[in-house]
């Protein structure tokens, strides 16, 4: 111990009976020392110590120089606490009721199954998309024709109806462009009479935005097959001929316009 070099000096002036007392308490005790082997303990504790322990505890006890230690009693810590209710509650508890296991097993199944229904079956393409969020949104369609399509200020576009009113595609998304001609003129295949009811969009909503409110009010709401739109929505994806920032002019000549765009993308309108 080199510590003890410059101390022992002063360690030397420690009482051996306080020492003894000490090493007796430990015994009492029952603590191991932990830095002395176990073979030397009982050696010296048997042999020198009890002569010593005789020899001293008397002195001790008659004459005390010292003035009282207070006893330093180590019991209480020794002693294990108390559980607390709370904490035996915790380690008594069964951590997982048996009927649990099977839940949690399947767990996992039953998240990547409801995972799958998250997903609409059909498949809600980018034209469906943004031609329903024209037709709810921005478009205000669904304001005068019906959230579902059933008609309100606006003639019904359900059940086939609006594919009857325009049989070609074309002529619905002129139709869309330019809005209701003058009251009392026949404005649909179906030979109806305008009311001036229906705005104009050639402004507002772009090329793009009208293509998609077509599709979706043939395909989602007239049911029309997806299959009969196809030079519909591939005019859609071509967007070079169709820009985000294209729109439609209004007018009598945009007939002809829609046709222009179709050639120029190569698609042959049916
Ligand atoms: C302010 C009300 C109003 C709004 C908004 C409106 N429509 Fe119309 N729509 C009408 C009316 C009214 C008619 C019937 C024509 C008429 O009487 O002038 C009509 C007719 C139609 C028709 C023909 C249906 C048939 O059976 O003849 C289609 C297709 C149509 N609208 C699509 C649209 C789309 C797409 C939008 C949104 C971009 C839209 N409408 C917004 C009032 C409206």
């Amino acid at each position: 111990m080199p510590a003890g070099n410059h101390t022992g000096g002063a360690l030397v002036e420690v009482p051996e009976h306080l020492l003894q007392r000490s090493r007796d308490r430990r015994k009492d005790l029952g603590a191991s020392t932990g830095d002395e082997p176990a073979a030397e303990a009982p050696a010296s504790e048997t042999s020198a110590a009890p002569a010593v322990a005789e020899a001293q505890a008397p002195a001790a006890a008659t004459g005390p120089s010292l003035p009282e230690l207070p006893d330093l009693e180590p019991e209480p810590e020794l002693q294990p606490e108390p559980v607390k209710p709370w904490v035996q509650a915790a380690l008594t508890r069964k951590k997982i009721p048996v009927w649990a296991v099977p839940v949690l097993i399947f767990l996992p199944f039953w998240a990547i199954i409801f995972a799958g229904t998250l997903e609409s079956p059909e498949r809600d393409s980018e034209i469906i998309a943004l031609g329903r969020e024209v037709y709810e949104g921005n478009g205000g369609c669904a304001g005068c024709h019906g959230a579902e399509g059933g008609g309100g200020i606006g003639p019904a576009l359900v059940g086939g109806e609006v594919l009857n009113a325009f049989v070609d595609w074309r002529d619905h998304v002129i139709w869309v462009v330019n809005g209701s001609p003058p009251a009392g003129q026949v404005y649909n295949d179906e030979g109806e009479i305008s009311t001036a009811g229906m705005p104009s969009n050639g402004e507002k909503l772009s090329a793009r935005e009208i293509l998609a409110v077509v599709y979706f009010e043939r395909v989602e709401l007239g049911g029309a097959a997806e299959a009969d739109l196809h030079d519909l929505e591939e005019l859609f994806e071509d967007e070079e001929v169709v820009p985000e920032g294209l729109s439609f002019d209004i007018g009598g000549t945009f007939g002809s316009t829609l046709n222009n765009l179709l050639a120029e993308a190569g698609i042959g309108a049916s």
